[in-house]
């Protein structure tokens, strides 16, 4: 199969929408991630996007519809806290996580009883769905594992040869996918941070909590956060959070570099300037979380593109944003943190040196 790659624009949603009725596959811009988006009730086209990306078949997808009055075509019933993050927060980057209807297949939320919905921001997203005149579900447009795409060449990187079209809406605004909250549990769980802050979650709904996936690995509770088991946001180079000051992460570099590594320091711009000559990108800058929001996904798959195998990327902190940012860098790194008291044997098994 081919693959079109075309600016978003009257004609392309044409297009893409009657694509989507044929029972295709596209992917398309939103203000998060781009997504790869099918019509709910073609249960072939629903599994074709599992099977275009190698996505785990229990790995429920999120649905995404145009407007507010369409959220209870997907929720069998919108609770008073739902209700204030609609009114709130939509269209924007958030999933809310609502009892399903029986309408929606159970191939698309991966046999859940309940459903994550979103309106998304970004207009040409919404003229996309109305255009298709049916709820999308829409996991990121990335190959499973794979950080999620923030431009159509990431899409069309990844995709290539398995989906007939990608919408271009140049880069998205945001960079990490929406903040998903569960509103089906006694106090609303937040499952995956992003830019609607856990800080604008409580503002709104008072007591929220945090489910423990969010900043830890390990066996803790996965059945509420299904996405959060899988394998996430890896580039080939190996990823390792620097927490400690910069001058730490130099002396880890040159390690590296000693051991025939090619590696790369992914900081604050602020402190680039005592990297040298060494090879660095800027992560944010002015303590703007919103911004390493904005720029990790791209670095991710850039480091990738130019050949460097080890990245040591700074820890940012975990308010705001930076939860997002965080939560994404820790999968990318498979959990592994390491700080000024790191001694070079451990540095040795990380780099698998020995
Ligand atoms: O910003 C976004 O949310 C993007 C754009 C395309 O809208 N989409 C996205 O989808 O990131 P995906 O499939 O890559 O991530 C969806 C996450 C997964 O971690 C999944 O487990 C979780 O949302 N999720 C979806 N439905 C759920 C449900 N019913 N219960 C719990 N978690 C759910
Ligand atoms: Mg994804």
């Amino acid at each position: 199969m081919t693959t079109e790659l075309l600016k978003i624009n009257k004609d392309s949603l044409k297009k893409a929408a009657e694509l989507i009725k044929q029972g295709q596959i596209v992917a398309f811009p939103t203000e998060t991630v781009y997504g790869l988006g099918a019509d709910v009730f073609n249960e072939n086209a629903v599994k074709s996007i599992f099977v275009a990306k190698g996505r785990p078949d229990d790995n429920p997808l999120i649905v995404h519809v145009a407007k507010k009055e369409d959220i209870k075509k997907v929720a069998r019933e919108i609770p008073l806290s739902a209700q204030l993050l609609i009114d709130k927060f939509m269209p924007g980057p958030i999933t809310i996580v609502l009892p399903k209807r029986k309408e929606i297949p159970d191939c698309v939320t991966g046999n859940m009883d309940t459903v994550g919905i979103r309106i998304p921001e970004h207009i040409g997203a919404r003229e996309f769905i109305e255009a298709c005149g049916c709820p999308i579900p829409a996991p990121s447009a990335n190959s499973s594992g794979k950080p999620s795409p923030t431009s159509a060449m990431h899409v069309f990187d990844d995709l290539e040869g398995k989906i007939p079209l990608i919408l271009d809406g140049g880069d998205c605004d945001k960079g990490v996918e929406s903040t998903v909250i569960s509103l089906c549990t006694k106090t609303p769980l937040l499952l995956r941070p992003g830019v609607i802050t856990y800080e604008m979650l409580t503002d709104v709904l008072g007591k929220v909590d945090i489910h423990p996936s969010v900043l830890n690995d390990g066996l803790v509770d996965k059945a509420a956060s299904p996405g959060m088991k899988y394998k996430h946001y890896s580039p080939k180079a190996r990823v390792i959070i620097v927490d400690a000051p910069v001058d730490t992460a130099c002396r880890f570099y040159d390690f590296a570099l000693k051991n025939n590594k090619k590696p790369i320091i992914i900081w604050k711009e602020e402190e680039l300037e005592n990297v040298l000559n060494r090879k660095c990108i800027s992560l944010y800058k002015n303590s703007d979380t919103l911004i390493a929001a904005k720029n990790l996904f791209n670095i991710l798959r850039q480091v990738d593109k130019d050949g460097f195998d080890t990245v040591f990327i700074t820890s940012v902190p975990t308010s705001d944003a930076g939860l997002s940012v965080m939560n994404r860098m820790l999968r990318a790194s498979a959990f592994t943190v390491i700080d000024k008291n790191t001694d070079e044997n451990k540095l040795k098994t990380i780099l698998q040196l020995n």
